[in-house]
């Protein structure tokens, strides 16, 4: 058994502790906003935040997050009211839409720790990858975020 917070709710997962988070997430707590790109780390569809923190949820055993405090888009704000949901909404941001609450979940983790970040800051924070190329945008709102 494991026991961490999820979205302000705790949780005693009785799953195999080697299960990704993603999958306790999406199948155990039913939050389909997390998203499975790749499955390997590489893509970041499937990021959450963990104690604040962006992480990548596919590759954290959630044996490893006894006592954590776990968000997810879901719960980034209420009626998408965080400023980064907004400036997604009035840049326009998604396309597809798929790859996008992992953007919003690295974008947030990095705009709470950096208020005011520089074109590197983003390139080196957001390391996502949207197929669609959506990422002069997301680099719009970002900075409208910030502002
Ligand atoms: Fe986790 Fe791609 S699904 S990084």
């Amino acid at each position: 058994m494991t026991r961490f917070t999820v979205n302000g709710q705790p949780i005693r997962y009785l799953l195999d502790p080697e299960t990704p988070l993603l999958w306790a997430l999406r199948d155990a707590s039913n939050l389909t906003g997390t998203k499975y790109g790749c499955g390997a780390g590489l893509c970041g569809a499937c990021t959450v935040h963990v104690d604040g923190n962006a992480v990548r949820s596919c590759q954290v055993a959630i044996g490893t997050l006894e006592g954590s405090f776990v968000t997810t888009i879901e719960a980034l704000s209420r009626d998408r009211g965080h400023p980064v949901q907004q400036a997604w909404i009035a840049e326009a941001v998604p396309q597809c839409g798929y790859c996008q609450s992992g953007m919003i979940m690295a974008a947030a983790a990095l705009l709470s720790r950096n208020g005011n970040p520089s074109d590197a800051d983003i390139d080196a924070a957001i390391t996502n990858i949207c197929r669609c190329g959506t990422y002069p945008r997301i680099r719009r709102a970002i900075r409208a975020a910030a502002a």
